[in-house]
């Protein structure tokens, strides 16, 4: 197979397990190419994309970026902070000002979920969904599994624990759908508040030990606690939180076996996980940035049909 199924990347859902094995087949050559004395190819040169950014990020938009001028793309970037839409102009508005210029593909983070499906029914031009609210993060969850791989070569039969805000978590959503599709037993760890109600029907394992999660997997991928989408509170602190699903150096090395550590970042030290986690010998957090890259390069050259 060398074509993806689809037209866009809306979401990991909509991917078959073939979609998913060719896209980290093809990252492999380009993590070559971007390790190379020269790394970029002329792979995408007359296409226009442009990186349409209404919510903060550093990772994915510098990854984007990157990607797309490795490949030799024109890109123009757009930061709604900075915008029309701060005078109140709709999306589709925004969107089709930008189309007008001509693009030809579109990458967009946006805080509503849905967005890049709503968007992919209204213009012609190719849809890259960059996180659209707490639905899903497609690029990150095959940054991730690309990750898995080169770490622990096939991924069918592997372990992955997800510890902490489900709820809130498009990274979540997107990782359960993608790991289950390559073969991946998949397990959520975290409060009951933190885990939705439909959560049990993912096929997804459920754990509110984090010792007893630790144990069973062979990776943890340890999540932030979002507080800018909760409008509630879903624990008593902070403090409790980290007490109770918090992974630090004693409890990861008291461990029966070695496990892999992920983090899909930004990361809050000293919640979630510790520095001395983060920085160890067990954390691959580092290289999930560095492949995002060789992933989206991938997406991008994939989608735009040059393969
Ligand atoms: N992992 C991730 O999406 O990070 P950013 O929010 O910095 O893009």
């Amino acid at each position: 197979m060398t074509k993806l199924s689809t037209k866009h990347l809306l979401g990991i859902k909509d991917l078959t397990s073939e979609d998913i094995r060719l896209i980290l087949n093809t990252a492999d050559n380009f993590k070559d190419v971007i390790n190379r004395q020269i790394k970029k190819v002329p792979s995408l040169r007359d296409i226009t994309i442009a990186n349409l950014f209404f919510e903060n990020s550093t990772r994915t938009k510098l990854s984007f970026e990157l990607a797309e001028k490795r490949l030799s793309a024109d890109v123009v970037n757009f930061a709604s902070s900075s915008s029309s839409v701060k005078k109140g102009e709709t999306l589709i508005d925004t969107v089709n000002n930008i189309l007008a210029m001509k693009v030809d593909l579109v990458v967009m983070r946006h805080p509503n979920p849905g967005a890049a499906v709503f968007l992919s029914k209204h213009i012609d031009a190719k849809i890259i969904n960059a996180g659209d609210g707490a639905h899903e993060h497609p690029t990150q969850a095959l940054l991730d599994a690309f990750s898995i791989q080169e770490k622990l070569g096939e991924i069918k039969g592997k372990r992955v624990v997800i510890v902490g805000d489900i709820l809130h978590s498009r990274v979540a959503l997107s990782n359960i759908f993608c790991l289950q599709k390559l073969g991946a037993e998949v397990m959520v760890c975290g409060p009951t508040t933190l885990l939705p109600k439909y959560i049990g029907s993912l096929g997804v394992k459920i754990e509110h030990n984090l010792r007893k999660a630790l144990e069973w997997c062979d990776v943890a991928n340890m999540l932030r606690i979002q507080l800018e989408r909760q409008e509630i509170k879903y624990f008593p602190s902070l403090r409790e939180y980290t007490m109770l699903y918090g992974l630090d150096k004693n409890l990861l090395d008291s461990l029966s076996k070695k496990i892999v550590i992920m983090h899909p970042g930004p990361i809050n030290r000293g919640v979630e996980i510790t520095s001395d986690v983060a920085d160890s010998d067990q954390s691959i957090i580092l290289e999930q940035v560095e492949n995002g890259v060789a992933v989206r390069m991938a997406v991008l050259f994939l989608l735009a049909g040059r393969n």
